[in-house]
């Protein structure tokens, strides 16, 4: 019934070289970070920095669509505003995250599962209410001794996959988001090799759901090797192996793909977009772009410290990474 606004939403989310900025973290990984800097871990802290971030001046020029926590829907600035409506005015989409964190997988030591499927479709329905048009799931996978086993990868694919079906029969827009983490000592052909078998089942599962690919967005870890891998392996073999591993298995009907960061240093997250598109962009079918949290928020949340006499320089910082991230989708990123 909507498929036609879904795709017409989608090519907003993924036009113009903008990306998406991911303002979701949940209240545990917001307090976290908070803490990190000594901000005060409270409601009207988060308020305040969500303030800062969507009246960050000239952020629409770069961004084409924020992903929102559910606390955030209910929020107003100081002057009483409502972010919902500051966003619309700056022809910003609002997207939220519907899953609701991972669980243990029984009897699979160290993986993972995600959850949130109850009550979802009158959920999704008063969010279409709200004018929120497109929605994140998130599922993890972890590379370590025996795993990610199929069981695991099996069950997190069904998952987002039936959760991208009720997303699209709501009118929203799926963001379908299987994050291979960067934890471990893997390589980045070890990485490579489970991102193609995750994102394989991930787009099997897709199609047996019937979840039509033009109106969803792909938001993918890059193929990186693993954080404690002893060969960091340079920014050219990871464009290299992240592109040609979707190439075997992300189908060309695609909304478009929207990277994660993942705990990348900013910088090295823009460098390596924008090498995906300087010596990929004209083999790839689908439009590649961001949707990067801490690529973006984390240097200015350095700066704000939760003090208002920073604010402004937290928002030319904020303003200043997503338009470098920008600048990666048209590979001209300049470190
Ligand atoms: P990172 O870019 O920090 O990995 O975050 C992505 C995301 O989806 C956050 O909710």
């Amino acid at each position: 019934m909507y498929a036609l606004e879904l795709k017409n939403i989608a090519q907003r989310l993924m036009a113009d070289d903008k990306g998406l900025l991911a303002m979701d973290e949940s209240l545990g990984t917001c307090n976290k970070r908070f803490k990190a800097l000594g901000i005060p871990e409270t409601e009207e802290f988060r308020r305040k920095y969500r303030e800062l971030i969507v009246t960050t001046p000239h952020l629409e020029e770069c961004i084409s669509g924020a992903i929102l926590f559910e606390e955030t829907l209910y929020q107003k600035t100081e002057s009483g505003i409502s972010f919902l409506e500051i966003l619309e005015h700056k022809g910003i989409i609002a997207g939220i995250k519907v899953d609701q964190g991972t669980v243990d997988l029984p009897a699979f030591p160290g993986e993972k599962v995600t959850e949130g499927l109850d009550g979802m479709r009158e959920r999704l329905s008063a969010y279409y209410k709200l004018g929120l048009r497109f929605a994140k799931f998130r599922a993890v996978i972890t590379i370590g001794e025996g795993i990610p086993t199929r069981t695991c990868i099996k069950a997190n694919a069904f998952t987002l996959a039936r959760y991208a079906a009720l997303r699209q029969e709501a009118g929203i827009v799926p963001v379908v988001e299987p994050e291979v983490l960067m934890d471990g000592d893997h390589s980045l052909r070890q990485c490579g090799a489970v991102t193609r078998d995750v994102l394989h089942t991930v787009f099997n599962e897709l199609y047996e759901q019937r979840v039509a690919l033009e109106g969803m967005i792909l938001k993918p870890n890059m193929v990186l090797p693993g954080l404690s891998c002893p060969d960091q392996s340079d920014t050219e073999e990871i464009a290299s192996e992240t592109i040609s591993s979707f190439l075997k298995v992300v189908p060309a009907a695609v909304g478009g793909i929207a990277f994660l960061s993942g705990g990348q240093a900013y910088q090295l997250a823009s460098e390596r977009l924008n090498m995906m598109q300087l010596r990929f962009g004209s083999l790839m079918p689908w439009s590649l772009t961001f949707s990067f949290s801490r690529a973006i928020q984390q240097p200015a949340l350095e700066i704000w410290k939760g003090e208002d006499k920073n604010k402004d320089a937290a928002q030319k910082m904020l303003y200043h990474r997503a338009a470098c991230n920008s600048a990666a989708r048209r590979a001209e990123y300049n470190a």
